[in-house]
């Protein structure tokens, strides 16, 4: 057997054994396969696909490049959520606090910002201090006495698809739904979980901006999570615009300090959050069903407990709890240009890919694996879809701490919006439910 010969069946479409990719696997991460053969490999997959069950070995051999957690020793049910990537979606760091007040286990690994979408570690870190890089032990510490634990992928967990995801950055590979299938769930089912929540966006900050195809990606990623005994449920949730008003990282934790402390913050995010804290509470069987789930929540919300427990978490992991407390106290950003709606009518759009590449270029993202987060560059929308707006209205704010903003971000960012003559309707927040039994309209069938 040879890599070449593999890549050869795949790309002429042919299903591949598990002594196949196998090979591929560990020799890439052994170092015996070269970038550009596995390179081939993923582009190979990308047009030709992966049945049922090759994405399930694939996730598998993934899975088990690395080490799986077990969390036997504490008790309670170990619960995770992940999103498939958002703009604003900042719903982690209100989430993972919260659930843990409520008795669930929350060990979470998160990634950091990736193309257009934002990554949960690089908002923590905002926060001076706050280290997202701990060894096993003390993420194990940390869970036993808080209940949760925010960290980066460590070198033992998944090394294959920390490996395989930079390739596919730069290889124009990642929305490929077996490929996804792998990434995601080769990590969740690495840290040793009873049960999962998935928050598959839908729209055009979405992975895969056609809504058809987010459903297709949580049909694929809740039916593999079964054949490993993973209860999942997947919540369909929208992305065509921004979730929340902020963008960016500080700006995004600020917000999501804004909600511990329960100040009002857009309903879309506390929407969202409360909705898939509800849905880890109930799978956790914590609650005899979901209505009580999400009582318990919001009561644990507005007691200011979820918020006493992100204290906890930040000073745990080495950060400046004085800015959970007084936020107000950040330094702000140099640079600051405002855009303004040119008439009267509703808000029609914001659109979220847009909005995600500017903040990106901003200064929020990652044009390379290497390059730095400025921590208060973003956007702050002042508008949200179905809004009404007056010519001269304020619709956005865009920040930058490290270079003036340039004209070409802000015309850019001016496409984003569309104001409407015609009344617009809000958008809805939650779209729909998929779990074994199928796809379920939230509006109706909920
Ligand atoms: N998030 C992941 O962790 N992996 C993917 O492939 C896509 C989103």
């Amino acid at each position: 057997m040879t890599a070449l010969e593999i890549i050869t069946r795949k790309r002429d479409g042919h299903k591949l054994s598990e002594q196949e990719l196998d090979f591929l696997i560990s020799g890439y991460v052994r170092g015996d396969i070269p970038d550009y053969q596995l390179s081939a490999f993923l582009m190979a997959v990308f047009y030709r696909g992966m049945d049922f069950e090759e994405t399930a070995v694939f996730t598998r051999l993934m899975r088990d490049s690395g080490i799986v957690l077990n969390h036997d020793d504490i008790a309670g049910p170990k619960v995770d959520k992940h999103s498939t990537g958002g703009v604003g979606d900042k719903v982690s760091l209100v989430l993972g606090p919260l659930v843990a007040a409520c008795g669930v286990i929350n060990p979470m690994i998160s990634g950091r910002s990736l193309a257009h979408t934002g990554g949960t570690l690089d908002k923590l870190e905002a926060i001076p201090g706050f280290t997202t890089q701990l060894d096993i032990a003390t993420f194990k510490r940390h869970l036993r006495k808080l209940g949760v634990c925010l960290i980066g992928q460590t070198p033992d967990i998944c090394p294959a698809d920390k490996k395989l995801y930079a390739l596919r950055d730069a290889t124009a590979t990642v929305d490929s739904l077996p490929l996804i299938c792998g990434s995601i769930l080769s990590k969740k089912l690495a840290e040793g979980l009873d049960a999962l929540v998935l928050d598959v966006k839908c729209g055009s900050g979405a992975i895969f901006s056609d809504p058809a195809w987010s459903e297709k990606l949580a049909r694929a990623l809740v039916s593999t999570a079964a054949e490993f005994g993973l209860t999942t449920v997947a919540v369909l949730t929208q992305m065509e615009q921004p979730l929340g008003r902020a963008i960016g990282n500080w700006l995004e934790t600020r917000e999501a300090l804004d909600m511990l402390h329960g100040k009002s913050v857009p309903h879309d995010f506390y929407e969202v959050t409360v909705v898939l804290s509800a849905m880890m509470v109930w799978l956790g069987s914590l609650t005899p069903d979901f209505a009580a789930a999400r009582a318990l929540v919001e009561e644990k919300l507005a007691s200011g407990a979820a918020l006493q427990r992100f204290r906890q978490v930040v000073e745990a992991q080495g950060g400046d709890v004085t800015l959970v407390d007084e936020p107000e106290n950040y330094p702000k950003p140099k640079y600051r240009q405002i855009i303004t709606a040119e008439q009267d009518g509703w808000l029609q759009q914001a659109d979220a890919r847009t909005l995600g590449q500017v903040s990106m270029l901003l200064g929020a993202g990652r044009l390379t694996k290497e390059s730095d987060v400025d921590p208060l560059a973003g956007i702050i929308l002042h508008k949200k879809v179905g809004d009404t707006v007056a010519g001269g209205d304020l619709l956005a704010e865009l920040h930058s701490d490290r270079v003036p903003i340039p004209e070409e971000l802000i015309r850019r960012a001016k496409t984003a919006f569309a104001v409407s003559p015609e009344k617009v309707a809000p958008l809805p927040s939650i779209l729909a439910i998929v779990d074994r039994e199928g796809r379920r309209d939230w509006q109706t069938d909920i």
